[in-house]
């Protein structure tokens, strides 16, 4: 969920509102370190990976190097993958990448919207923009449209 559009969609299933997580952290007010904000911007929806399946504990992160490593253990391993074989590229690894910016230091939640964030916004422009173009589907485009 990153816009007007992710709105529109979700009240239209029936949902009061949208779970966003991702576009939030590409914010001017997001309490992290630049580059994981330009490393979002960068991305597209084909650069997230899901790891440690085989652990049950399912996590959609960035791809980037250490990620590599993680899915070549992963399936080099199987059924017999531990946390202890992935613990470098998972454990302690949030600071490292939210507070100095080392975006390669590990694996990182990152969803697929990242292919639909472009820019940095305050919170306020961003809430402002995608209000606006929710308004602008609900009072143009779908306007009228059952009246036939
Ligand atoms: C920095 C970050 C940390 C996250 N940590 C968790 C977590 O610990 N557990 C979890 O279930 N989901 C976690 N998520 C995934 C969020 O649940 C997910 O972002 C949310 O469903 C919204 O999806 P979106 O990021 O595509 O907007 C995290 C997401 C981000 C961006």
């Amino acid at each position: 969920m990153a816009d007007g559009r992710s709105l529109v969609a979700a009240l239209a299933l029936g949902a009061d509102g949208m779970n966003m997580g991702t576009r939030f952290i590409a914010t001017r007010e997001a309490p992290v370190h630049e580059n994981v904000k330009r490393a979002i911007v960068a991305a597209s929806e084909l650069d997230t990976r899901l790891v440690m399946r085989p652990l049950r504990n399912t996590e959609r992160v960035l791809k980037n190097a250490a990620v590599d490593r993680l899915l070549d253990k992963e399936r080099a391993l199987g059924a017999n993958l531990k946390f202890e074989d992935i613990l470098e590229q998972v454990a302690g690894v949030y600071p490292k990448v939210m507070q100095e910016g080392a975006v390669d230091a590990g694996a990182w939640s990152c969803g697929m919207v990242a292919g639909l964030i472009h820019d940095i916004p305050s919170v306020q422009a961003l809430i402002d923009r995608i209000m606006g173009e929710a308004h602008a589907i609900i009072g143009q485009r779908l306007a009228g449209s059952l009246a036939a």
